[in-house]
């Protein structure tokens, strides 16, 4: 297998230089023509809009009528900025690879170009409930779906609820235009071709009475038979919950119920729960801030859990950006005017990087919780325009309950954390989180065409990486997997690195900053890029020593995809850290393993999957559409959006 390995790493390095070897200079950028590096850092295995400006995950569900899987997302087709948001649209049958859905029936599928693959657009429809304003004029706005018609009947309908806009802009930094969001139905009688809105949109008109919002969106909607027992709803219901603020007060998830028969029909039933604005759980630098505004907000149950996710605003600190991704659990209970609380006992960061806006859905198909999220570019604005897209999803992960035994834990410490610990007879704990991993039939698809590179290490033959054989480059789009059992120090591996090291990227633990890190100080020649440190607090759990043995750290197994400019890491099952990566040289494909000067480490089995699946088989490499530039009309003078 080594052997193998080194000749493939060879050949590459041929192809590398004689086809491709450009490297690229701001001054280079700057003068080439719209689209022109489409394909130079695009990520092929992940879900992505064919062309153009992608923001949220929208509408993810499956439809058990015809076993297929739906995803929408917020699209601005023929522009690379956000504005005249809808919803694009594309379906899989497996998770793995995606095909466009072309709205014009009879067209067929696979509408890649342009707008085609639009869904759900704005439109000049006016509402009796919402005369004189175009309720969705302005955009559709994110929201969920579920596999119902309005009567809360599976027949093939698939059932949008989404936010409607009618006045821009909107931010919780900005006074609050009454009006400017509503939430709204579409739906779908042909399997998600076209689209119809609700004849009373909207469904919900405005914010809760005396709610002075910082933002009121995102309708999260779902079936959760345990609240209507403790409302004693002898009918099933739905319940929604969006995510809002109210100024000055603190960031706010507003939850609403309609009767499964009529899911027109939404009764506000006070806040899910209040936290404090710009506060956290437990310590910022372990559970994150929950600012001023929450967005894309999720509240669902795993096994007999509570768990909510959301997106929040504001909590700007020097390690981290001023939008936190965040999930907790918490315990539910009624309060004595009847209305739900959730009480939080732990949480964390969802992801520690640029993803934001996670959503997730019931995959009913395998009884499980899937999430995906929204990679934003991290270009600087810089080379947009020639990149001609920008946006793309996570891979599809999987939630669930992740429970370690065996665990050392100090009962006197109380303060909430990202796990929930409970006592066993022996003395040690159980700690409980929210696990995070990418799911396992979506891995399996992705490396269906690649090559498998494996390095097992028996016992302490690994603590010397020179016993270690692994190929020295690496193509576009990878999957590596890295066990580490007890380092004293910084350990990880060093990714699209040029021969010459002019750029390479680091990702590593470090153990004496309970952190994962994404270090780009060297990513790039290109200056304008970003160069941060992406990081995210890490503490592995120590195992009680088993017959009076000394405690020993847990070992740590980093599951790390490079795929095009994005990066996404996932350690232990329970963290996640997304990050962007532009490297100058089309040569920089170098891998190695990375840690500092001094440090001892033991590495378990080392794998590689090295050239994942192209997910969108009806797309060409190249799907860029032509760009268009907004009118000063168009855009209201350039307030509502930028119009590029
Ligand atoms: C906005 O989207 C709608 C619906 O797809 C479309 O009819 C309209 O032309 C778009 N407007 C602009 C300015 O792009
Ligand atoms: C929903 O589906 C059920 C079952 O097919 C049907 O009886 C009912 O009329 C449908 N409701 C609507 C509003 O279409
Ligand atoms: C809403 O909050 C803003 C900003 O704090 C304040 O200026 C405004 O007066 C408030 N409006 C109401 C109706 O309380
Ligand atoms: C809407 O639901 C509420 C509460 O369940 C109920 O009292 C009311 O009658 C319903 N309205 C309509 C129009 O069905
Ligand atoms: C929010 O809290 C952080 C950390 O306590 C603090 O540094 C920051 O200034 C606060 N932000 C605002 C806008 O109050
Ligand atoms: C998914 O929904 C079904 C009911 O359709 C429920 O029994 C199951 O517990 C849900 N699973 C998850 C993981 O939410
Ligand atoms: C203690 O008990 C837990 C669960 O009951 C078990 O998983 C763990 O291995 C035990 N640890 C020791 C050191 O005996
Ligand atoms: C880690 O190393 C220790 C000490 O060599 C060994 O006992 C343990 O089995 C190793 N753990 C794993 C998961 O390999
Ligand atoms: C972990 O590594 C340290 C330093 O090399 C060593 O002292 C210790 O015995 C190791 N522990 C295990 C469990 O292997
Ligand atoms: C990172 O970028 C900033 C801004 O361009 C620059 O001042 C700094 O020198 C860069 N850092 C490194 C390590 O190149
Ligand atoms: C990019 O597209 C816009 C909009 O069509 C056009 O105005 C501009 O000239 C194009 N720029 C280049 C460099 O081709
Ligand atoms: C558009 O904005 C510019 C710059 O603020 C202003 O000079 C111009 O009058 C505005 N035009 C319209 C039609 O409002």
């Amino acid at each position: 297998m080594a052997l193998k390995t080194a000749i493939l790493g060879v050949m590459l390095r041929v192809i590398v230089s004689t086809a491709w070897g450009q490297t690229l200079t701001e001054d280079m950028v700057e003068k080439m023509g719209n689209n022109s590096l489409f394909t130079r850092w695009r990520p092929y295995s992940h879900f992505s809009a064919p062309a153009g400006w992608m923001n949220d995950p929208c509408g993810p569900m499956y439809d058990p009528v015809d076993g297929i899987y739906h995803m929408h997302y917020q699209f601005n087709p023929n522009h690379v900025n956000w504005g005249n948001i809808s919803w694009g649209h594309a379906t899989s049958s497996d998770l793995v690879t995606w095909t466009d859905i072309d709205n014009n029936p009879g067209n067929g599928l696979a509408g890649w170009q342009d707008g085609e693959a639009k869904s759900i657009g704005t439109t000049t429809l006016t509402s009796d409930h919402h005369d004189p304003l175009m309720y969705n004029h302005l955009g559709i706005f994110s929201g969920t779906a579920q596999p119902v018609n309005i009567s809360g009947e599976v027949d093939g309908t698939i059932l949008a609820f989404y936010t409607s806009v009618s006045r821009l802009p909107t931010s919780y930094t900005l006074p609050y235009l009454l009006g400017t969001e509503s939430q709204s139905l579409a739906y779908s009688t042909d399997g998600g071709v076209t689209w119809q809105e609700y004849a009373n949109n909207p469904v919900i008109s405005s914010p809760p009475d005396g709610w002075n919002v910082t933002g009121w969106r995102d309708p999260f909607y779902l079936p959760l038979p345990q609240l209507d027992t403790l409302l004693d709803n002898f009918e099933p219901h739905y319940y929604a919950i969006f995510g809002s603020g109210i100024k000055g007060v603190g960031p706010r998830m507003p939850l609403y119920s309609a009767p499964a028969s009529d899911l027109t029909n939404w009764t506000f039933l006070g806040a899910l729960w209040e936290p404090t604005a710009n506060s956290t759980l437990g310590s910022l630098r372990e559970t994150g801030s929950y600012g001023f505004n929450f967005e894309v907000s999720n509240f669902f149950a795993i096994d007999d859990r509570y768990f909510v996710s959301m997106g929040a605003e504001g909590g700007e600190v020097s390690f981290h950006d001023r939008r936190w991704s965040l999930w907790n659990e918490g315990e539910i209970s009624t309060r004595p005017n009847g209305s739900i609380a959730f009480n939080p006992v732990s949480g964390g960061a969802s992801d520690w990087g640029i993803l934001y806006a996670l959503t997730s859905f019931n995959d009913t198909k395998n009884n499980r919780r899937i999430q995906y999220g929204w990679a934003s570019e991290d270009m600087n604005n810089f080379g947009i325009m020639q990149q001609g897209y920008q946006g793309a999803l996570s891979l599809a992960r999987e939630l669930f309950v992740k429970e370690t035994s065996g665990v050392v834990h100090n009962p006197a410490d109380t303060t909430p954390g990202n796990s929930r610990y409970m006592s066993n007879p022996n003395g040690t704990w159980t700690a409980s989180t929210l696990g995070v991993r990418p799911a396992s039939d979506v891995v399996a698809g992705l490396r269906r065409s690649s090559h498998h590179i494996q390095s097992h290490c028996s016992k302490k033959k690994c603590s010397n990486t020179s016993n270690i054989r692994l190929p020295s480059t690496l193509s576009n789009s990878y999957e590596l997997k890295l066990n580490i059992n007890n380092t004293t120090g910084i350990t990880g591996v060093t990714v699209a690195a040029s021969p010459g090291r002019e750029e390479y990227t680091n990702i590593y633990y470090d153990p004496s900053k309970k952190s994962v890190v994404l270090d780009r100080a060297y990513s790039s020649q290109i200056r304008m890029f970003p160069n941060t440190t992406l990081a995210g607090y890490f503490e592995p759990y120590q195992m009680a020593g088993i017959r009076g043995c000394k405690p020993m750290t847990e070992p740590i197994e980093m599951n790390i995809f490079v795929d095009g400019s994005l990066v996404e890491i996932f350690v232990n099952d329970r963290f996640a850290l997304t990050g962007r990566i532009y490297p100058s040289r089309e040569d920089s494909n170098g891998f190695a393993l990375y840690n500092a000067p001094g440090v001892s480490v033991q590495y378990e089995d080392i794998e590689i999957w090295d050239g994942l699946l192209n997910v969108w088989p009806d797309r060409p490499m190249n799907s860029s559409s032509e760009l268009v530039f907004d009118t000063p009309a168009e855009t209201n003078n350039y307030t509502w959006w930028e119009g590029n």
